[in-house]
């Protein structure tokens, strides 16, 4: 891991945020995490989808062990910065420009960057809006925030209940998931009942809805800095 330096990212200008603290992540939930969710194809194709500039500085939040990170560098971003609170996971983000955060107090002066982009993250909190605020602190007026987060969909419901059930463990897929899933299962049902009422958490929080576009398992936004 290539720790990031003042040059790198922007300095801070604050002292650390008060509010509940994220929810906890243990060592099998980042073991579990690991052996899922590895399809550079699909990630390649979601960070197509909000057409950014590859000139843009772009800040991945909860950037884990990093493979967004390779992926926008493979398709020639060039100013690339992750943030995440997981040591372990960070050890495997080698080569890139990093630093060991939490989201709701980032080391970073406001108003410096042009993308916040976060991947799976926002559904682990325990307290969302404050992370948004930290969020809209960091970025320029007219800077773009991506998201990719879960979504309710019967789909869903039904990988869940299938995740969950005993036939999992004929699966390795399946038997990781189940790690994770079990893990976080209070947060992400939170996340997925108040979902449809986070485009209007952001125009609140001073941001303007790009677009909103869903998957059968995913909801993407983009939303400009106002
Ligand atoms: C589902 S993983 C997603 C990782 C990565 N974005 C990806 O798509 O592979 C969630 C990540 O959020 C990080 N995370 C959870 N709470 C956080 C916080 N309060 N601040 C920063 N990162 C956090 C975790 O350590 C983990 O790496």
């Amino acid at each position: 891991m290539k720790h990031t330096t003042d040059r790198a990212l922007p300095s801070p200008n604050h002292g650390p945020a008060i509010c509940e603290p994220a929810v906890t992540q243990t060592r099998e939930w980042e073991t579990a995490y690991r052996g899922t969710r590895r399809s550079l194809s699909t990630r390649r194709s979601r960070i197509s989808l909000f057409e950014l500039n590859t000139e843009e500085s772009i800040l991945d939040l909860g950037c884990g062990d990093g493979l967004d990170l390779h992926v926008f560098v493979e398709l020639g971003y060039t100013r690339v910065y992750g943030l995440d609170t997981s040591l372990q996971l960070l050890a495997y983000a080698e080569d890139l420009e990093v630093i060991q955060a939490d989201i709701y107090a980032m080391p970073i002066a406001g108003d410096s960057l042009d993308v916040v982009f976060v991947n799976g993250v926002l559904h682990h909190l325990a307290d969302v809006e404050p992370a948004i605020l930290e969020i809209r602190r960091v970025l320029s007026n007219g800077g773009v925030f991506c998201l990719i987060e879960p979504t309710s969909s019967p789909l869903r419901w039904l990988a869940n209940k299938l995740t969950l059930s005993p036939f999992a463990r004929f699966s390795r897929f399946l038997t990781l998931r189940k790690q994770m899933l079990e893990e976080e299962l209070p947060c992400q049902e939170k996340w997925l009942a108040t979902e449809r009422l986070f485009p209007g958490l952001l125009e609140h929080l001073g941001f303007q809805i790009v677009f909103r576009r869903r998957s059968p398992f995913s909801v993407f936004i983009k939303a400009r800095a106002t």
